[in-house]
């Protein structure tokens, strides 16, 4: 099969190259062989390929990235039960499965879950990158400041991503009110009109944090929900109220964050880093059910966090890494194989 390989840490196209790697053996028990369709390049996959998850190469020297995305079942080992749907020549969305990149891969029956027709697997491919950090997100928020977002709106930072569109959809459907921040005008009018009800604010406005004091009936905020870091951190903090939750999920800023601790201090600031990678480890597999189902519905009633910029064969993905950097890039970057 085909299959992208990272063969170091550093810049894309230097250390990832197409090659072909076997076909996954055939299933064992409980496991299942997906010939994958469809998966979205997404920031989290760049960050992992440019080293900075600081994890290790597989003592074999290489690993193929992606652990998301959309296929077909070929084939299922002892055990798996017909009646979960999956099945050979069933259409499946799958996470945390290592190894999206290639055109098959294996893995475990209970990270697998059936798709409906009539979600296309444009949508499918970015379901689970999008709905598992946004769902980890709200439950991290409301252990920090139970009642989050029901007086106070929650601050959505890099708003237009489509994690952030995910929460906007995911935030409503609870009744939680949001502020959407976004770093340019232009990328405000494009927010504004995806999601008319919601407040956008542009931190290129020089008074943007009044701006959000205004959007907020003047209360200081409970919870920001932020993947940029960087400078603007310090900023955010002085946002929140006391006892308020800074939860931070990515670093799309080059530089550190650099934040006052007195200020922390006195105000009894949280921070927390929250990460899809620990969804396995943290989440029950009733909440995981529940969370698959949800991104599902989500899926097949909301399309604004679902937007394709393109979509490339799998052959093509240094395109495609070029793509998703593109400063005029709207929606997903899609790789897709069909062998
Ligand atoms: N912790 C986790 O497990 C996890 C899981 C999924 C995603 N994430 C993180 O979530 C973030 C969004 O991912 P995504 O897939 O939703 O991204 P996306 O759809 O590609 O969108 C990225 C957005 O970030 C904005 N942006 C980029 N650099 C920025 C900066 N320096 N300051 C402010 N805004 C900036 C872009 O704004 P413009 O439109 O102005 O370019 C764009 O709206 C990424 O950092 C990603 O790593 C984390």
């Amino acid at each position: 099969m085909k299959a992208i390989v990272l063969t170091g840490f550093g810049d894309p196209a230097k250390f990832l190259e197409l090659t072909t790697l076997p076909d996954p053996a055939p299933p064992g028990p409980g496991e299942v062989v997906i010939r994958v369709t469809a998966r979205s390049v997404h920031p989290g996959n760049l960050a992992m390929i440019r080293g900075r998850f600081n994890i290790p190469l597989p003592a074999d020297g290489f690993l193929v990235p992606g652990a998301d995305g959309v296929g077909v079942v070929e084939a299922v080992g002892e055990g798996v039960d017909p009646a979960s749907g999956v099945k050979p020549g069933e259409r499946v969305i799958f996470n945390p499965s290592p190894g999206a990149w290639a055109e098959r891969l294996k893995t475990r029956v209970e990270l697998v879950t059936p798709v409906p027709d009539g979600l296309s697997d444009a949508v499918a491919a970015q379901l689970l990158p999008n709905a598992v950090i946004a769902f980890l997100l709200l439950r991290a928020a409301q252990r920090a400041v139970p009642d989050a977002g029901r007086e106070t709106p929650i601050l959505l930072t890099a708003a237009g991503s489509a994690v952030a569109s995910f929460l906007t959809v995911a935030a409503r459907r609870r009744g939680l009110k949001v502020i959407g921040a976004v770093r340019s005008t232009r990328g405000a009018e494009a927010l504004s009109a995806r999601f008319p009800d919601v407040a956008v604010v542009s931190t290129a406005e020089p008074d943007w944090i009044d701006q959000i004091r205004r959007a907020a009936s003047g209360q200081p905020l409970q919870v920001i929900m932020d993947p940029v870091g960087g400078a603007m951190a310090s900023d955010l903090v002085r946002l929140l109220g006391d006892g308020g939750a800074l939860l931070f999920y990515g670093g799309l800023a080059a530089e550190p964050v650099a934040l006052g601790s007195i200020q922390l201090a006195h105000h009894e600031i949280m921070f927390k880093g929250v990460s899809s990678a620990r969804w396995l480890q943290t989440t029950s597999a009733e909440q995981r059910r529940d969370d698959v189902a949800e991104a599902i519905e989500i899926g097949r009633a909301a399309p604004e966090p679902f937007e394709v910029a393109a979509s490339y064969d799998l052959a093509r993905f240094a395109e495609a890494i070029v793509h998703m950097e593109r400063a005029d890039r709207h929606g997903a970057v899609l790789l897709t194989s069909n062998a």
